[in-house]
């Protein structure tokens, strides 16, 4: 029996079997609970469904109306995978065959990571599902996760965290810099931003089925991949091994509950996974990154994200007008997604509006449709209505699939930049 159960307590392989079990869970879990979610309140219409229905007459028409369906739901895989990490906890300090710590040698500081990066992306999952009931303001969105990312940025600052950043060699000759910066306070302002970014980047991204979710696993997958090649490159430099280590401890049972949650989330969707989802997987990634310290590479693997708010920047700081919903628009004829549209006058826009619009309608990077009246329709900016406006309506499966395409590529590009570039730029 010893021989059975001791190579599973190894913590790398007790985290593979227990996110396997999480997973499963996830997936059997989630549909048991649409009934309770669905009596709580907690609904969201599908906007991009058309539903049958059978006149007193007994004919069918479908009209457009939407379907209903359990909302906030990414609390289920945030609960299960928050029980896999308890669990967890204390697998990596009590190793069998390792004699006991002996007095103060008692690795604190790695007990004090775990448990820093479980506070904030408890907290995260609870401001997310306050989100869900409540519907914060944008304001809020901003505020909540810098203050769930303090426990991680205190604990970055305890254990001695580095607040340099390396400069590029050609930039080094050139403003007769050495190897490295010292940011020393701004390093930790750029953390909090990130966290910030990494929670809101995935929740304007969203709005068809299987997206949310989908995105996050290419990113969680990404994120593994990127730790086990820094294994395999450099396994007896210990301080990266344990790096390494602590961000498949975080992100392996994110990707299988997340994958047991997208099982019910693809289209057709059973269930929303709400902002609780997003703010729940943005947190995980900041955190694995942070504490992980590979924050900016993590930041590669966010291209898609990155491209999408910067375009979205012009509706995100309103200077174009920004409706509440800017997911694709719904053709029931032919049941296809088409990119969705707002309305204004350029002439009533801020110069700095205005710019942006003739900017944007010069690049071609959105569809313009100018009415007699001086007002037009654009397409709003996201890059799921880019896609449909250089590729056209589509089915809102093919269109989750070209989009998990695009984060895909932009992964391998990731890797092309991390590794053969950044020898190139930087002398590693
Ligand atoms: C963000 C986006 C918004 C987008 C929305 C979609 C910004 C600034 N905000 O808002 O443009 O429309 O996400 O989630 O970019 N829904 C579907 N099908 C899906 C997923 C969601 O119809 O596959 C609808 C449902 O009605 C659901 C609602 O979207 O109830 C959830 O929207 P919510 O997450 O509250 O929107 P925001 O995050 O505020
Ligand atoms: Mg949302």
């Amino acid at each position: 029996l010893a021989t059975v159960v001791m190579p599973l307590l190894q913590p790398l392989r007790a985290c593979v079997l227990l996110s396997l079990i999480g997973g499963l869970a996830t997936l059997r879990v989630v549909p048991h609970m649409r009934a309770s979610f669905a009596k709580a309140g907690l609904t969201g219409i599908d906007l991009n469904k058309q539903t049958t229905r059978r006149l007193a007459s007994g004919e069918l028409v479908r009209p457009y109306e939407g379907v209903a369906v359990p909302e906030a739901m990414g609390a289920v895989s945030c609960a299960v995978y928050l029980v896999c990490l308890f669990l967890f906890i204390p697998l990596p300090f009590a190793q069998p065959g390792v004699p006991a710590y002996s007095d103060g040698a008692f690795p604190h500081a790695q007990l004090a990571r775990l448990l820093c990066a479980l506070l904030s992306i408890c907290c995260m999952c609870f401001l997310g599902f306050a989100d869900n009931v409540l519907d914060l303001r944008w304001r809020d969105r901003l505020i909540l996760p810098l203050a769930a990312s303090l426990p991680v940025l205190m604990t970055y600052a305890a254990t001695g965290g580095v607040t340099t950043v390396k400069v590029p060699a050609a930039a080094q000759a050139l403003l007769g810099l050495g190897g490295s910066v010292d940011i020393g306070a701004l390093y930790f302002v750029y953390i909090s931003l990130l966290a910030i970014f990494c929670t809101n980047a995935i929740n304007i991204l969203a709005g068809v089925n299987g997206l949310e979710v989908g995105q996050s696993v290419v990113i969680g997958l990404t994120i593994a991949a990127f730790n086990c090649v820094q294994l395999a490159r450099w396994p007896e430099d210990s301080v990266l091994v344990g790096h390494n280590l602590f961000s498949l401890y975080v992100v392996l049972p994110f990707i299988t509950t997340s994958l047991g949650l997208l099982w019910h989330n693809w289209y057709p969707a059973s269930v929303f996974v709400g902002d609780t989802y997003c703010y729940f997987a943005g947190m995980t990634f900041a955190v694995a990154g942070i504490l992980g310290h590979f924050s900016k590479t993590m930041l590669l693997f966010f291209l898609p994200q990155l491209v999408n708010f910067v375009y979205s920047l012009p509706q995100l700081a309103l200077i174009i007008p920004c409706p509440r919903h800017r997911m694709p628009g719904y053709l029931p004829a032919t049941d296809q997604l088409a990119l969705s549209t707002v309305d204004f006058r350029p002439d009533e826009l801020t110069t700095l509006g205005r710019l942006a619009y003739r900017a944007l309608a010069a690049l071609r990077a959105v569809h313009v449709r100018e009415r007699a009246d001086g007002s037009v329709a654009m397409s709003n900016l996201t890059i799921i209505n880019f896609v449909l406006h250089v590729c056209g309506p589509m089915r809102e499966a093919s269109l989750t699939r070209a989009l998990l395409g695009v984060q895909l590529a932009s992964s391998v590009l990731a890797f092309a930049i991390r590794y053969p570039l950044a020898a190139l730029l930087y002398d590693v």
